[in-house]
């Protein structure tokens, strides 16, 4: 029997630590993996510091993590497009409710990947450039395509424009950065806000319009721009977001819809172990409260709002929509672009504990990566 090493959460409220799994033969649809590089996300913090919490459902041992890169090594039943040695990127599917299975989850150096959420990995991107993508895509497709979010019409490498305009706020950041693309590959102009030193690098990504989202009155700016125009909705990434969006979308012609994807309470500060509650007592308390006063306000303004889960394409037609039939060729061609571009934080999973710390500390479009 072979076996690998994996970073888990070995039971309820203990601290990630590697341990030794056994290697586990893919399943139908599905892929074995050698991991060569990951990415992480700030969910992975929050399974670690509050787990038990927020995704009750999770069966022990847990290995989180949601973006990897590496080769394959196995073939499950009925998969046709990949072969063993191909090199692949994917998102690691283990945390989703449907798949609970820490097989899947992304901190190991051998996972088992979902067919339909994987893609080939063109020769001209590493492992590292591949890795800084799923979840950050996974989620800005679930909001854009997911027909109970904004619904829009599915992207393509050669879009025909649609005359509407998607507000991304946060456009930087790396959910915000594939909201841009996928916004654009579907035809829709795109207006995001970032800070002033990342102007050029949305722009790249193909926005339109950017604006700073820590202008005192960029409220005012954007609604003035969009004087006339007709929206699609918007995608709301940031402390913030929510509510700038729900403003400026009720004076707005069109879709007025927010694809909530940043919480109103921030989960940054509590710490997994004793004491965790000094923290998160208050940050629940925010979120509660956050999350009454933007159902108001958005109600008030007569805009539709609902918070967006970047798993759920796992389970729906975004998923294979996006990792099956869009990306790969995309990719390939080079009109997508694996962004933000990777900071490598170390090698081996010893790293892994460290580049989430950086990544609590706030990156700037940056991914944090660690390679295997
Ligand atoms: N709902 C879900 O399923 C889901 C899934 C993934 C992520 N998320 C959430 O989505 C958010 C982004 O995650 P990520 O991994 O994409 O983040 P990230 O790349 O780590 O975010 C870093 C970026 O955040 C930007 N930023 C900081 N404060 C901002 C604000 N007030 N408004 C707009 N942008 C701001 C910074 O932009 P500048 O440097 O340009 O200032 C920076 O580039 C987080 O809140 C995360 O928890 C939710």
């Amino acid at each position: 029997m072979t076996t690998h090493r994996v970073m888990q959460l070995s039971a309820k409220r203990t601290a990630l630590a590697i341990a030794q799994a056994t290697d586990i033969v893919p399943g139908p649809g599905e892929i074995a993996v050698r991991v060569r590089a990951l990415a992480v996300n700030p969910f992975d913090r929050y399974v670690e510091a509050l787990g038990d919490l927020i995704s009750a459902y999770l069966t022990y041992p847990v290995v989180p993590g949601s973006d990897v890169a590496g080769d394959v090594v196995g073939v499950g039943e009925g998969v046709t497009r990949f072969r063993v040695g191909d090199r692949v990127l994917g998102h690691a599917a283990g945390l989703e409710k449907s798949r609970n299975n820490p097989a899947e989850g992304g901190f190991q150096e051998r996972v088992l990947l979902l067919d339909h959420m994987s893609s080939p990995i063109p020769d001209h991107l590493s492992f590292e450039q591949a890795a800084v993508l799923p979840l950050g895509l996974s989620t800005a497709a679930t909001s854009l395509f997911q027909r109970d979010l904004l619904g829009l019409s599915a992207p393509r490498s050669k879009p025909a424009p649609r005359g509407e305009v998607l507000i991304v706020w946060g456009g930087s950041t790396s959910v915000g950065s594939n909201a841009i693309q996928l916004a654009k590959a579907a035809g829709y102009e795109v207006l995001t806000t970032c800070s002033p030193r990342n102007k050029a690098y949305v722009e790249k990504l193909g926005a339109s319009h950017v604006f700073d989202y820590g202008a005192a009155d960029v409220e005012r700016q954007i609604g003035k721009l969009l004087r006339g125009r007709r929206v699609a909705g918007a995608v709301a990434i940031g402390k913030g977001a929510a509510a700038a969006c729900i403003d400026i979308l009720a004076a707005c012609q069109g879709k007025r819809f927010v694809a909530q994807v940043t919480p109103p309470a921030s989960f940054d500060d509590v710490t997994p172990g004793p004491g965790r509650w000094r923290h998160l007592l208050p940050a629940f308390l925010k979120m509660i409260y956050g999350n009454l006063a933007l159902g108001l306000r958005a109600r008030r303004k007569g805009v539709a709002m609902k918070m967006v889960w970047g798993g759920s394409l796992v389970d729906n037609d975004v998923g294979p929509m996006i990792y099956k039939t869009f990306l790969p060729e995309v990719l390939a061609n080079g009109s997508y672009l694996a962004m933000p571009a990777p900071d490598v934080v170390g090698h081996g999973l010893e790293s892994i504990p460290a580049a989430m710390e950086r990544q609590r500390r706030g990156v700037s479009a940056r991914k944090l990566v660690v390679t295997l």
